[in-house]
């Protein structure tokens, strides 16, 4: 039997539920840089929800062009069919990436981008006769969501060991991740470059001619913020092009300004051949996801298709005008706002708040890049992820949301934020960090 307001019924993802349950921490308004957390306190939104608020909260125009498109068109399919405002959004959604990179597929999350983005690599392949190019390469620490794809070349263990055996021939660079060489470094770590030089180990061992795509996240975010070492990217783009292989940045948290411009592939003036976001694009308003294609990968599966369908692929969601109306309004106002060069400007002031930190009990590495931060706990003996889940549930209950993986503190604020909220974040974390065992 379930009353209308029992917890049991919502399994929560990637939530320890017999404990929320036991202490369930909830929200009931939002605006701005802030939640109203149902207890009645306001808490200063230090992750943007989940690195996807990037416009800050409760914006006017997205709503209003939400309930706009609601009361005119409630659905539309996109299947053979469709309807004006899927077309804008992609429109506008291809002036923003690199140039070349202009067919965009939608999606309705950073998941289902990541499958399709799979899906289309191996696509291509075999539309321009290299069928045999079916290898998929990810990275250790890699996090490309939830599906058989995103988790077979992702790379955190404990998302993929519940569910088999996953897709086969996928293997995986190695992390970057270096903190004996690269701890604290403000910006890009020195250290790791050659890390990319992995790609070839890959290559030597399985065949260029049986790989069709290496996936990476420009900046690993839920992994914990590992910013890459300087020159990383641009080796692993130099292989790729030897190698005849596919690169996809998979720019789910890093587009839409976290990182100072468009796409973080703009930042490092590195560019895929394909892209996929999710979260900021409707400033996660309503649910979209997108891909966005070279246009060479897009006309290639196109003419080589016989008369009819070209990619047997698409959600009975994919450009919901309520998502497209809400991902125009949200690009409206990155540009009205000139919000994607928030993250330079305070870049410098952002990374020596993050900075701060480093002497602070418990703490053995702070990161940043953009509006991105991680800052790494040592774990507790015995007892790994209780001490940052510890920080989580203090500054929750003082007003301060950050998000937590493993023994990592991870935060993307909005990029609305003024200095004063950061002094706000980083004073508090402080003091919570003095506190705590
Ligand atoms: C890089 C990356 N890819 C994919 C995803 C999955 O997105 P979603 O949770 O919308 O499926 C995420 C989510 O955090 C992500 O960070």
């Amino acid at each position: 039997m379930h009353e209308p307001n029992d917890l049991s019924a919502f399994w929560m993802p990637f939530t320890d539920n017999r404990a929320f349950k036991q202490h369930p921490r909830m929200f009931v308004a939002a605006e701005g840089m802030h939640y109203t957390a149902a207890a009645g306190h306001k808490v200063l939104d230090a992750t943007g929800g989940l690195w996807c608020v990037n416009a800050g909260h409760a914006r006017r125009p997205i709503i209003d062009a939400i309930k706009a498109a609601a009361e005119q068109l409630d659905f539309a399919p996109t299947f053979q069919l469709a309807h004006p405002a899927a077309f804008e959004a992609a429109s506008r959604l291809a002036l923003l990436m690199p140039a070349g990179l202009d067919r965009i597929f939608f999606t309705n999350s950073g998941s289902e981008s990541v499958d399709t983005a799979l899906k289309i690599a191996l696509a291509y392949q075999k539309a321009r006769g290299m069928g045999g190019k079916t290898r998929l390469i990810g990275r250790e620490r890699g996090y490309h969501g939830v599906g058989f794809g995103g988790i077979s070349v992702g790379g955190i263990v404990g998302n993929r060991r519940q569910f088999g055996t996953l897709l086969t021939g996928v293997d995986h660079l190695r992390h970057t991740h270096d903190p004996a060489r690269n701890a604290f470094s403000r910006g890009l770590p020195l250290h790791g470059a050659d890390l990319a030089e992995d790609l070839e180990r890959l290559v030597a061992l399985h065949g260029a001619e049986t790989i069709a795509a290496v996936i990476v996240e420009p900046v690993a975010g839920s992994t914990g913020v590992l910013v890459p070492p300087v020159g990383y990217l641009q080796r692993l783009r130099e292989i790729c092009d030897k190698h005849d292989i596919l690169l996809i940045f998979d720019e789910v948290i890093t587009a839409f300004g976290r990182v100072g411009k468009a796409t973080a592939a703009e930042r490092f003036g590195v560019s895929p051949d394909i892209i996929t976001m999710a979260k900021g694009l409707t400033n996660a308003a309503v649910p979209m996801g997108a891909v966005a294609a070279r246009r060479e990968v897009h006309d290639c599966i196109v003419n080589a298709a016989a008369p009819g369908i070209e990619l047997f692929h698409g959600y009975t969601y994919s450009g919901h005008p309520l998502a497209a109306a809400a991902a125009i309004a949200t690009l409206d106002i990155y540009a009205a706002e000139g919000l994607f060069d928030k993250a330079i400007e305070l870049e410098d002031y952002w990374s020596d708040a993050v900075h701060s930190l480093k002497g602070a009990r418990h703490v053995i590495d702070c990161r940043n890049y953009g509006l991105m931060g991680g800052i790494e706990l040592a774990p507790r003996p015995g007892a790994p992820t209780k001490r940052a889940l510890e920080v989580f549930h203090r500054a929750f209950d003082s007003g301060l949301l950050i998000r937590v993986t493993g023994d990592i503190i991870a935060l993307s604020p909005p990029l609305i934020l003024e200095k004063s909220h950061i002094d706000e974040i980083f004073g508090r974390l402080g003091e919570i960090l003095a506190l705590i065992d």
